[in-house]
């Protein structure tokens, strides 16, 4: 945890950058519309760590009955490995806990062993694939949960 890191949830203010983080991280990146939808939307859960201002990186949830499904985590590339995905991390394990989730549930790439390595360092465990679950390069979708 780096505790100079601000953990705030996500206002129209962080719209630009996190499109900005969105295009340089992946192949299909949200928009801002589709990231300004979620401000609006009463199941969302979209978190942003931010130093002096500065936009370092974010993570976005969907809360639905017990189950929270994690559907993006970024940080900037010149902010990584410095425990601010795993600062955001944490902060959704304490929302859940103080929400009666039962279990966290993510995709993530197989051959994304960073991530993968990531949400393992935090309890995550896998437990199947979804066939074809990703685009622009097709690949199956690792399932992995966290019990709470
Ligand atoms: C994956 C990602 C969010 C990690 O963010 P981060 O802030 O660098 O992660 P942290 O610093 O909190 O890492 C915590 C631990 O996770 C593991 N980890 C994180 N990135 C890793 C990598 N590239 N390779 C191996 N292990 C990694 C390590 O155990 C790390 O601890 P350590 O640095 O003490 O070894 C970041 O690399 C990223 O934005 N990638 C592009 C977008 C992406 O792939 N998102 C996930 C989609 S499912």
């Amino acid at each position: 945890m780096n505790p100079d890191v601000r953990i705030v949830p996500m206002s129209p203010a962080h719209i630009p950058a996190l499109a900005k983080l969105e295009k340089c991280c992946f192949s299909v990146p949200w928009s801002e519309a589709g990231l300004s939808e979620e401000l609006l939307n009463p199941i969302a859960v979209f978190l942003v760590a931010q130093r002096e201002g500065e936009v370092l990186g974010y993570v976005g949830m969907h809360h639905l009955l017990d189950e929270g499904n994690i559907i993006n985590v970024a940080v900037f590339p010149e902010h990584r490995r410095k425990g601010v995905a795993s600062s955001l991390l944490f902060s959704l394990v304490r929302y859940g806990i103080e929400n009666g989730l039962a279990r966290l549930t993510l995709e993530v790439r197989p051959s994304n062993t960073g991530a993968v390595a990531l949400y393992e360092s935090f309890g995550f465990e896998q437990v199947g694939r979804r066939r074809g679950f990703y685009s622009k390069p097709p690949e199956d979708g690792l399932v992995m949960v966290k019990k709470l």
